[in-house]
């Protein structure tokens, strides 16, 4: 207790060490360890039912790890409860973006800084993701409900900014959206990393959209992570290229492999 810390800005934002969630008997993730630097956009790339959902629900609160332990901040989040996580500066994008239906689509934005109290702030970053999205601006005053699922995407996006974050997590913006959307999506969460410094931890089974827009990867494989590395080091890897890009068209025998194998979009 002695040593002096090193400078925060040396310090990750997010550090997970050995975590392990389950839902009863189901070990969902083992012994996951991650980091995420400031101002980086980093991934967690994994196919359906790898564990992506669990390892941001588990940072959020929402699970308890079994084992390891969760800082932010270089501050221990280890199974704090959901609210007292977001004060310290996390915001969630779960998966299927939950918005409020009843809502408008401007109020979803006014609930998203709910912890906030810098009145100028808060409108100050409405006008900024409505530059951002600007279908948002034009339905601000229509039930979120009413708009569809690429549109709820951007809100819930938006909603979680209002919070003005230090680190947001985004649970596969890309499920069920074509991909232009995706794309579109992708390019203006760059966009906010970009302009804003805005930190993010992406979960995604699109892996080539995630390898693209992010810094830094990990690679999901049941619940364990198998390999990690810079994204443009990653984009390189032949195992990466052959699993999860699905860009080598035949293995040594001349079949696609990847396909029997892997089970990605
Ligand atoms: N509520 C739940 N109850 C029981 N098992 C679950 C629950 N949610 C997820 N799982 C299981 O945990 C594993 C990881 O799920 P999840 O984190 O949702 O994966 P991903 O987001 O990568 O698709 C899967 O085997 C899944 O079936
Ligand atoms: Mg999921």
């Amino acid at each position: 207790m002695s040593e002096t810390p090193p400078p925060v800005s040396d310090q990750p934002v997010l550090k997970l060490l050995n975590v392990e969630s389950s839902y009863g008997p189901i070990r969902a993730i083992r012994g996951v360890s991650l980091q995420v630097r400031r101002s980086e956009i980093s991934t967690v790339l994994g196919s359906n039912g790898a564990g992506k959902s669990t390892i941001l629900k588990t940072i959020s609160g929402i699970i308890d790890p079994r084992k390891g332990s969760i800082d932010f901040k270089g501050q221990s989040i280890t199974a704090r409860d959901p609210a007292y996580i977001v004060r310290q500066g996390l915001s969630h994008v779960p998966e299927g973006r939950e918005v409020f239906p009843l809502l408008s689509v401007h109020d979803n934005l006014a609930m998203g800084a709910y912890t906030r109290h810098d009145r100028d702030g808060v409108a100050r970053d409405i006008e900024a993701v409505y530059r951002y999205f600007p279908i948002l601006r034009e339905r601000a005053s229509q039930e979120a409900g009413l708009l569809s699922g690429g549109q709820q995407q951007m809100l819930a996006i938006s909603r979680a900014i209002m919070a003005a974050p230090d680190l947001i997590l985004l649970d596969e913006p890309s499920l069920g959206l074509s991909p232009k959307l995706t794309r579109e999506i992708f390019e203006i969460v760059v966009r906010i990393n970009r302009e804003r410094g805005t930190t993010i931890l992406l979960v995604e089974q699109n892996a080539n959209m995630a390898l693209n827009a992010a810094d830094y990867g990990y690679v999901l494989e049941t619940g364990r992570i198998v390999m990690e590395d810079t994204c443009a080091r990653l984009r390189e890897k032949e195992d990466i290229k052959e699993f999860y890009l699905g860009l080598k068209e035949a293995g040594v025998r001349g079949e696609r492999r990847w396909k029997k194998k892997k089970n990605w979009r």
